[in-house]
């Protein structure tokens, strides 16, 4: 892994084994997941935002689910296709090359590229090479990230802006917030975050998993994924887990804890895990919408005003969230557990 060549590197050894730091504990072995057939999270045409019956399948899909699928979303075919293509190519680069954007290397703390999640702190390592970009700017992103994917995935996030400010609007809709101002815009959508995630061909994906259990710290997440699957979500009765499968041209939109939070609860932020595959490399690259880092997060006033309902959750400075986030391994507690 120092080499450069992170679990792409061990991947194409073709080991036999698995090496032991990657071996989970039974609870968290695939074998061990419930998973329910007949279920499957909603898939919602938003061709027309200011449907109202668009509106109420996203609302109800976010209370019930806390994940659904997008299709008609506008992001253009192509444009999705060549971020798959752009992540393709920068996990093919050369170690010696992948390297300069390990944490010790980097320019800069907003571009890292790593293996599992947090190595520091895991007792068992996931089966996952990725990279972390934090975007701040056009140009801060034009001077730091890799030239290989930096064009495509701007091109991406600019195309998916009209997704995440119309979903924002319709969600706050929901919680009775008709009117979105600058404070609460920056509030719920102030920073952001693309990660492109390698999930390379495992030689024993029973014993370890692609991603273990979280829930995603962002006010929500936008998911593309290839068409490999292994995505798997906990239902809402709690005990089992469905498959997110793939959807040509779909994107996949979980909620963070963040507005979990801010919506007192009536939003859901729920576990989700990836399994490793024994046969193929898979990709995905969440796009995190998140707070931005300065801010107070808590329930909105309006929804309590609104639902007559007392606070839930504390005021956290959504910094001191995160930081909390990325100190602890995949450990399957949500962070909003702490
Ligand atoms: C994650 O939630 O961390 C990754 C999701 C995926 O790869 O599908
Ligand atoms: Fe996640």
């Amino acid at each position: 892994i120092e080499s450069g060549h992170g679990v792409k590197g061990l991947s194409e050894m073709e080991l036999k084994d698995l090496p032991k730091e990657y071996l989970q504990p039974q609870s968290e072995r695939p074998s061990n997941i419930k998973i329910m057939e007949e279920a499957s999270i909603p898939i919602i045409d938003v061709s027309n935002w200011d449907d109202q019956a668009v509106l109420k399948s996203l609302c109800d899909a976010a209370q019930k689910w806390g994940f659904f699928q997008i299709i008609n979303h506008g992001v253009p075919l192509e444009v999705l296709e060549n971020v798959k293509r752009a992540t393709l190519v920068l996990f093919a680069m050369a170690p010696e090359d992948k390297r300069n954007y390990f944490k010790e290397n980097s320019p800069s703390n907003h571009v890292r590229l790593s293996t599992s999640f947090i190595p520091e702190v895991e007792n068992a390592l996931e089966w996952k090479d990725y990279l972390s970009l934090f975007y701040v700017s056009d140009d801060e992103a034009l001077a730091l990230w890799p030239t290989i994917c930096r064009d495509q995935l701007l091109d991406y996030m600019n195309k998916c802006q009209v997704v995440i400010k119309s979903l924002l609007q319709v969600l706050l809709k929901g919680l009775n917030i008709q009117e979105i101002n600058e404070e609460k815009w920056s509030l719920l959508s102030g920073s952001k975050r693309i990660n492109l995630n390698f999930y390379p061909k495992c030689p024993k994906p029973g014993l370890t998993v692609g991603v273990g259990r979280h829930s995603d710290v962002s006010t929500f997440t936008i998911l593309l994924q290839d068409d490999i699957g292994g995505l798997y979500v906990r239902a809402p009765d709690g005990e089992g887990w469905v498959h997110v499968p793939p959807i040509p041209g779909a994107l996949v939109i979980n909620i963070g804890d963040a507005l979990q939070i801010m919506s007192n609860g009536k939003y859901k932020s729920i576990e989700h895990r990836v399994i490793a595959n024994g046969s193929k490399d898979r990709i995905s690259i969440p796009l995190f919408v998140n707070p931005k880092p300065s801010k107070m997060i808590g329930p909105l006033k309006e929804v309590l005003v609104e639902s007559d309902e007392e606070p839930k959750y504390k005021e956290v400075l959504y910094s001191d969230y995160t930081l909390y986030f990325y100190r602890k391994a995949h450990d399957g507690k949500g962070t909003l557990d702490f």
